[in-house]
This record gives structure tokens, sequence and C-alpha cells, in this order.
């Protein structure tokens, strides 16, 4: 007999996308270049030569998609918006049409009774700030707390919570220190001022949403890998500990008003030039959430032992892979959420993104059978569950996503919605995993 799961009753249960991922219209109405149009027109970066020109066409279509969302019955949205589209020379100049755009997305959401939880950069640097330097350059920073203003004070009387900026660990390591994303610099010297100046801009964004929009409940969202030891080697612990440092850590303590983690630092022979006085003040300014993507969990091991020195070599009970060949490992997630509350102690945490691709096949009588997907969703809500029921104050969770739309560097070749997207004549078809969280939303709770 399976237990019903309760959730709180002011939990959030909502859906996530991004800009580029599926508005497509990247040159209409006044949009300025991103990185990502400029990366995904460059032949051999992105899988099958595909781009975001049209991907789920929500520009036009995001009638549509709000009403579906409504007949999701979510009650929270997460999207993010276009910098370029609000302000194509990235500084400066308004588009009026651009930020039109999500002020029309806004007003409809909440007349569905949709919250709006915007995200300001998911990974779409307009590319004229790109040539002038890009991340590695202290003007980015700057450049985005003006977009940060310009927006929060156009939505700033609709819009109460606010994502700064998306995953910077995937910025930095994928798009500059090794290019597999835009603006596909494969250049390891410049991480460090990346991952500064991405927090700073942050921490400046945070001050300016604050002006604005005095109610704001601000955050940034963090990609956070746990990292298991291979065994208990000390080899293997100590690695683990490195890649927790560099990948977890390094945004997680200075945003708490830490320093940066000192191991890497000094692996990294940064000498911190980048970190002019004040700053770490700036990156620590105070946030009212965390928000938490979590997909899989690492298992790390030295490359100088042996599974013959290993103590007791790390076995896997039947591991599960996504098409991503990321470990599907819900307990990572219940015990990331009690390390954050023990280490950290965020006032709240709201899981922003979580969800898998799968090999889907395809729609038959207007649905999509998807149970791999369902099974994902559902340990990872339970496994939430647990950690609220610990006492760990998590206050929502996104899907990833929404719909089917463009995976980056994989193109379209994976599909993560709860909604099928047929790219050919961008028909939506409810997956099982849709109708299945459909309940979940509508009853709060997880059977
Ligand atoms: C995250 C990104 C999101 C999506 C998922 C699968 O890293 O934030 O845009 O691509 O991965």
């Amino acid at each position: 007999m399976s237990t019903r799961a309760r959730f709180p009753d002011d939990f959030w249960w909502g859906v996530a996308t991004a800009a580029f991922q599926i508005e497509g219209a990247t040159t209409e109405d006044g949009r300025g270049e991103s990185i990502w149009d400029r990366f995904s027109h460059t032949p051999g970066r992105v899988l099958g030569g595909d781009t975001g020109d049209v991907a789920c066409d929500h520009y036009h279509r995001w009638r549509n998609d709000v009403a579906l969302m409504a007949e999701l019955g979510v009650g929270a949205y997460r999207f993010s918006i276009a910098w370029p589209r609000v302000l194509p020379e990235g500084r400066g100049g308004i588009n009026s049409q651009g930020l039109g755009f999500y002020d029309r997305l806004v007003d409809a959401l909440l007349e569905a009774g949709i919250r709006p939880f915007p995200t300001l950069y998911h990974w779409d640097l307009p590319q004229v700030l790109e040539e002038a330097g890009g991340w590695p350059a202290r003007a980015t920073a700057e450049a985005f707390a003006e977009y940060a203003s310009v927006v929060a004070s156009r939505l700033g009387d609709r819009v109460t919570d606010w994502f700064t900026i998306n995953e910077p660990w995937v910025v930095t390591q994928l798009g500059y220190v090794l290019g597999l994303h835009a603006p596909g610099r494969a250049e390891p010297a410049v991480g460090p001022a990346v991952a500064h100046h991405l927090l700073v801009a942050h921490g400046l964004a945070v001050e300016r949403i604050r002006a604005e929009c005095p109610r704001a409940r601000v955050g940034i969202v963090l990609n956070l890998d746990p990292m298991e030891p291979r065994s208990l080697h000390p080899a293997d612990v100590a690695e683990a500990r490195l890649h927790d440092a560099s990948m977890n850590r390094w945004y997680l303590d200075p945003i708490s008003g830490r320093d940066y983690p000192e191991e890497v630092t000094e692996l990294l022979e940064w000498d911190r030039r980048e970190v002019h006085p004040g700053d770490m003040e700036i990156i620590a300014a105070p946030t009212d959430r965390l928000g938490v993507n979590y997909y899989r969990r690492q298992v790390v091991a030295a490359a100088s032992v042996t599974d013959e020195q290993r103590p007791l070599p790390w076995t896997q009970a039947g591991p599960r892979f996504t098409e991503m060949g990321w470990e599907v490992y819900p307990p990572g997630l219940y015990d990331l959420l009690r390390r954050l509350h023990c280490d950290y102690g965020f006032a709240e945490y709201l899981i922003t993104e979580n969800g898998a691709a799968f090999p889907d096949p395809a729609p038959v009588g207007g649905r999509v059978s998807d149970p791999e997907r369902v099974a994902y969703l559902r340990a990872h809500l339970l496994a939430i569950h647990r950690a609220i029921g610990d006492g760990v104050p998590v206050g929502g969770y996104f899907v990833w996503s929404l719909l089917d739309n463009f995976e980056w560097a994989f193109g379209y070749s994976k599909r993560f919605g709860i909604v099928h997207v047929d790219f050919a004549n961008q028909a939506r078809t409810w997956k099982d995993s849709a109708a299945w969280y459909r309940d979940v939303a509508t009853n709060g709770s997880v059977s």
C-alpha cells in the first residue's frame, strides 16, 4: 500500500523554462544578438547544427503556453528574461517591445493565478558585451546591475520573486574554461575572474532589485552536485572534498559571507586581482532564498588510487542513468538539502530545477508514455518531502521542464519536457508525467 506524502499548503508547485531554450524569434521586435545565437550558428558547436531561431516558438505561442500551465494546475512559473531582448546593446537604450513581451507575460500569468519567478540571466549574454570582454571583464557585472534595474523597475510592481543568475558554475566551466557552451572560449585562466564577476553581478543585482521593489524576495540559482568518494581511501575522500569545494562551495561560501575556498584558489593559482575592496560584502548581500538545481550526484575517484588499493570499493546497486548520462540518485537531493541547511542555514530553499531526459516514444493517441520520468520526479519529490520532515525549509519545486526545448549544446536531441513538442509543427502533447504532475500539484501530495 502506498502512503501519501503531503506537502505544506503554501508549497509552490511550478514548472521551469529559460528564454533561449523556448522563445525563438531571435531577430524579432528589436532583439539583439546573444552569445547563444552566435555560438549555435557557428558550425560544429551544437549537435546537429540546431539553433534557437525557432525553438518552441514561445515568443508567439506564449498565451497558449500560459493556458497549458493553467491546465496543468501549477501555481508558479520560473522563466528567464532575455537580456538582449530588453537591452539589445547590452546597456543603454531600452527596447520597449522586448520588455513589453515580459510585461504581458507577467500579466497573463497573474491573471491565470500563476506566480512569476523570473531569472534575469540564464546564459544569453548580449553578444556586444561578449565582444567588449564578456564575463572575464568587470564591466559586464556592472552592465548586469543596470539591466536588473531596468527589468525590476518595469515588473517590480507585480513580480516579487526574483532570481539573479542561473548556474554560475556552468557559465564559468562550460562557457569559458572548457568552451562547450557559448561563448565557446576554452581559456582556463579566466575561470576565477568569470566566476567572481558573476557573483559580483548577482550581489549588485540584489541591491538594485530591492531598490526598485522593496517587497522582493531574491536569490541566486546554483547547480549543486553532491560529491561521493569512490571509496573511503583517504585519496578518494580528499578528491571528493576538492570537487565539492570547486563546484559547490566556490559559490555557496561567498554568498554566505565566507571567503572562496582556499584550497581551490591555491590550486588555480589565482592571485585574486579581480577582487576589489568591498566585493565580498557585495556578493554576500542578504538574500531571501537559495535556488537549487539538482539532477545527479557525482562519484569521485582519485587518479592515484587503483581499485585494489581501495579498502571498501564503493558499489552501485544497479545504477540508472538518464539520457544525459547523469545518474538517477534521489537520495542525493535529501542529503544535499540537509547538508545545505546544516552548513549554511539559508532562510528558504526552492528546488528551481529537477527533471530528466529520456528517449521518449512518439505520441500515440494524443499522449506520450514516459514512465521513467514519472518515477524520477516522484522519487525526487519524496526525497524533498523527507527533508522537509527533518526541518529543511523547502518552499517549492519547479520541474525542468514545461516543454521539450533547446538543450544547449545537445540541441533538440534531449527531451526534458513533461509536455512533448513536435518541432516540425510546434504541437504540444502531454506526456504521462504532465498528467501525473497535474494531480500532484492539484492535490499537494505525492502517492
Ligand atoms: C541546467 C540548465 C537548464 C537545462 C538543464 C537540463 O543546467 O539550467 O537550462 O538545460 O540543465
